[in-house]
């Protein structure tokens, strides 16, 4: 196996191995394990993907995800992002798939709204527009590691409540729907997910986080949007051009990620596969703490 660096300090593309290896191969598995806990991103280029090569590949790492209500693919283990209708037709820019996608265009990490929340999610590209559509990544851990000490000590303990109606409400009053809003109703996290296996921590938050904690709404909105913006800065973002055949996966308890627009009267399909985070994953150190009354 040899890894090729991509982004800023995190990120690698993955040679000599593919995610069919890896589903069928505990060495591979190990391997490829361990890049991910080390470089946050790996990428795997000409995989023969089809979705249950996905599957087989993303449930070595620990038990999938089902998507959430009201989207495309809803209970399975697919997540279907995509501008193509039931009937095969391109949908138009005012269609909620097309809201989906510009939600996603909001750096965020996936499932933080979700009662249990993701460690990895595993992209592949099925059709691909020609130019734009690019999807971003930023390192949360090499934030957090580069906060003054003193923000980084007062925000070792500190809680964000994270929603998706949150994150959609930026798009759209009616993306998040009633069965949405009913069926995910908002978590809190601890703001720095420490990482079991290196001990490094990272900033957690995202565009579903809006309110911390023993703080004043309108200064905790602020403290998130100077977090995300200086987490964010285009230096330390790696800009993933999707060729066919890609499969990207990332650790979403350091990384946030946005996907690029694109022209949406061509088609971009993508499918996501998820696994959730365990206690091994450190899910146990992200639980606030018990509140006393
Ligand atoms: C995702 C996501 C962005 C993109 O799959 O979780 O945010 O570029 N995707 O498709
Ligand atoms: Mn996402």
């Amino acid at each position: 196996m040899e890894l090729v660096p991509l982004g800023p300090g995190f990120g690698v593309e993955v040679r000599g191995v593919s995610i069919l290896d890896v589903a069928s191969d505990g060495d591979a598995y190990k391997a490829v394990r361990a890049a991910f806990e080390d470089h946050s991103l790996l990428l795997f280029r000409d995989q023969p993907i089809a979705d249950d090569i996905q599957v087989a590949y993303s449930r070595a790492f620990g038990p999938l995800e089902l998507t959430k209500v009201a989207s495309l693919g809803a209970g399975g283990f697919y997540s279907r992002l995509t501008n193509v209708g039931a009937h095969g037709e391109i949908v138009p820019p005012t269609d909620r798939q097309v809201l989906v996608a510009q939600a996603n265009a909001l750096w965020h990490t996936d499932s933080s709204f979700k009662r249990t929340p993701a460690l990895a999610s595993v992209l592949s590209a099925r059709v691909l527009p020609g130019q734009d559509g690019d999807t971003e990544f930023t390192s949360t851990r090499l934030a957090w590691e580069r906060l003054p000490g003193e923000l980084r000590g007062k925000l070792q303990d500190a809680v964000a409540t994270h929603s998706y109606a949150n994150s959609r409400d930026q798009i759209h009053p009616d993306l998040a729907n009633a069965e949405e809003r009913k069926a995910l109703p908002p978590v809190r996290w601890r703001m720095n997910w420490l990482n079991p296996v290196n001990g490094r921590r990272a900033l957690y938050i995202a565009s579903h986080a809006y309110a911390i904690d023993g703080m004043d709404d309108r200064d905790a909105r602020q403290l998130l949007a100077e977090l995300m913006d200086e987490t964010t800065r285009p230096e330390f973002v790696y800009v993933h051009k999707w060729r066919t055949g890609d499969v990207v996966m990332w650790d979403n308890r350091a990384m946030l990620h946005r996907g690029r627009p694109w022209d949406y009267s061509k088609e971009r399909s993508m499918v996501r596969t998820t696994i959730s985070a365990t206690a091994a994953d450190g899910l146990d150190q992200v639980k606030p703490p018990p509140t006393v009354h």
